[in-house]
């Protein structure tokens, strides 16, 4: 298992869990790399200030195609290499992140962006974990912390429909995507993605 990759909606705790999963590769003294998207390429830092500034207007193509540029650097400088090399790559947010998220957006429809993912035939995560709860949930964390970003200021019906989206897409996958309930205390959903963890 070389490739991991978070999911979920906002305050689903996946930072919590990636700290968890640092130390526990650390441990083991495993050579691995936690990178996110959007912005882990230098030129992926510009698109990600671009896209999470709350005072950008972004028409939903240009939003769409501003996160796959970024994915195309990402995995082209760090993803890639880093597999190449055996190493393990744990990314915040992938492919499945685009489909929930810009899926949203007027005049997107899931299909669509499907297609144009496909044509950049990108590495396919070996195993996603989805950190699933409540919309309401999950957005009173997010608040407690910094000033909200673009995407954490849309209103809750958004958000709703990203957690379907992604509930739908682990119907769809259940085999590569590990849905856990993210309500549980963070040491109980780390024991959850531990057991699914196999390193060979
Ligand atoms: P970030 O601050 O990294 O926070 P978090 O992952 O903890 O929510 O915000 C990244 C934002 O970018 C997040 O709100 C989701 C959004 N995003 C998309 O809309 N589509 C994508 O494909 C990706 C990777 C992220």
């Amino acid at each position: 298992m070389k490739f991991i990759t978070f999911e979920g909606i906002e305050g689903s705790g996946k930072s919590t869990q990636i700290e968890l999963l640092k130390n526990f590769f650390k441990e083991r003294s495993l050579e691995v790399v936690f990178t996110k998207e959007p912005g882990s390429s230098k030129i992926g830092s510009y698109i990600r200030e671009i896209l999470l500034n709350k005072n950008n207007s972004i028409l939903p193509y240009t939003e769409l195609f501003l996160i796959l540029a970024d994915r195309i650097q990402h995995v082209h400088e760090i993803i890639e290499p880093e597999l190449k090399a055996g190493n393990i790559v744990v990314s915040d947010r992938y492919i499945e992140s685009s489909i929930a998220y810009q899926g949203q957006r007027e005049g997107l429809d899931k299909e669509e962006i499907i297609n144009f993912i496909e044509k950049l035939n990108l590495p396919v995560p070996d195993i996603t974990f989805l950190l699933d709860l409540p919309v309401e949930h999950g957005l009173d964390r997010a608040k407690k912390r910094a000033s909200l970003d673009r995407f954490e200021s849309e209103d809750i019906s958004f958000h709703k429909k990203i957690r379907s989206a992604y509930l739908e897409m682990y119907d769809q996958n259940p085999s590569r995507i590990i849905k856990i309930d993210a309500s549980l205390k963070s040491e109980e959903v780390f024991e959850i993605i531990k057991k699914n963890i196999k390193i060979d």
